[in-house]
């Protein structure tokens, strides 16, 4: 079952009929889209980390209590580039590719985000357009009843196309049809933009911002009423690592470091005014959120939470197949912080998992602004 994982599918699926086991409800209706990696060759090249990749669109339409399916592989610049030349021709989160490549086009690609993104990671599905995305900011717009592809999303905001970072899973309030997002550009400090991307046209308005110490990895966030929720966990990315990867050949994933010392912050961004509060817990990693809302002057959050990245390191491509998905090694707990308080007073949070009745331990999350 593990190899299904990292094992490269060979051909797409025009609409076939799928065996369904056990009953759907008849008052169930729609259509499903996935995306995610599924190919993980190019000719004799390998790629080295399941998150690079290439993408495939999966649709699943559900009607009348049948189950109908069809794949595409996304026709990103990346894929069309690589699979042309029988070769791996851009880099990508925890692959180095392209090793003749001038030492001039070396430095000078190391803080650009890859220049065909492979966007293999979700969807966003935007008014009557919709798109796949990754960690970054590319966005690859497909069609959504053939899955052909339309190709990448011009930005012609004020962000352009040069921000390197934005989350897979943006935030989405379907009262406002607001679509919430954060831009990072690296450099010495982190410096984090957050947008709300219009509806259709996909143009970035900026609402809020953070510097911060480092640049941090982020995957993905929540939205309460009034609060944008944007965790600043310590997995920092080295700066000088980044500027000199490609000379060391060092993936992207290689540059980011676990700084546990640093804890994790919780950064609340009012929707409005972009004001943000912080508060601060001992480190945890996540990358993946599940729910936020407010009771009262109340935030609460549910976030699966690893204690450390090393599942990162273990979804290299021949630890994957070493190992395989070893039961309970990463597993995740779903935790809730809650009662960040609006007051002005200082606050503390009890952690608490969701999974039992009882409080299994306290924690203080402190205001630090
Ligand atoms: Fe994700």
């Amino acid at each position: 079952m593990d190899s299904l994982i990292y094992k490269s599918v060979e051909k797409e699926t025009s609409n076939c009929n799928l065996e369904i086991q056990g009953q759907i409800p008849e008052w169930l209706s729609g259509d499903l889209i996935r995306n995610g990696p599924a190919k993980f060759e190019v000719g004799a090249y390998k790629l080295n980390h399941w998150f690079d990749g290439y993408s495939m669109i999966h649709k699943f339409s559900i009607q009348n209590g049948k189950v109908s399916y069809k794949s595409k592989f996304l026709q990103s610049k990346d894929y069309i580039r690589s699979t042309s030349a029988n070769y791996i021709k851009n880099r990508s989160w925890g692959t180095v590719a392209d090793p003749c490549a001038s030492i001039f086009n070396k430095f000078f690609s190391a803080f650009s985000k890859p220049e065909a993104s492979n966007a293999s990671v979700s969807i966003l599905k935007n008014g009557n357009r919709i798109a796949a995305v990754s960690d970054f900011s590319s966005m690859v717009e497909f069609d959504f009843n053939t899955l052909e592809t339309k190709g990448d999303i011009k930005f012609s905001d004020q962000f352009g196309n040069d921000y390197m970072f934005s989350a897979a899973h943006s935030c989405y309030d379907p009262e406002t049809k607001e679509i919430y997002n954060c831009l990072g550009k690296p450099g010495p400090k982190g410096n984090f933009s957050f947008v709300k991307i219009s509806e259709s046209t996909f143009e970035r308005k900026p609402f809020g911002s953070l510097s911060a110490p480092k640049h941090t990895y982020f995957h993905s966030y929540a939205l309460t009423k009034n609060y944008f929720i944007f965790l600043e966990q310590p997995l920092e990315l080295n700066i000088w690592q980044l500027m000199f990867s490609r000379f060391l050949n060092r993936p992207y994933e290689a540059c980011y470091h676990w700084k546990p010392e640093n804890g994790t912050k919780f950064h609340l961004v009012n929707r409005i005014t972009g004001e943000v509060k912080t508060f601060k817990s001992s480190a945890f990693f996540f990358f993946h959120t599940v729910n936020a809302f407010e009771e009262g002057d109340e935030v609460l959050i549910d976030l699966c939470l690893y204690k450390d990245p090393s599942v990162i390191k273990d979804l290299y491509l021949d630890k994957l197949k070493q190992n395989g998905l070893k039961k309970g090694k990463h597993e995740f707990t779903l935790q809730s912080y809650n009662k960040f308080t609006n007051r002005n007073s200082r606050s503390y949070s009890a952690l608490r998992r969701l999974s039992g009745s009882a409080f299994l331990q306290h924690e203080k999350v402190m205001q630090i602004l």
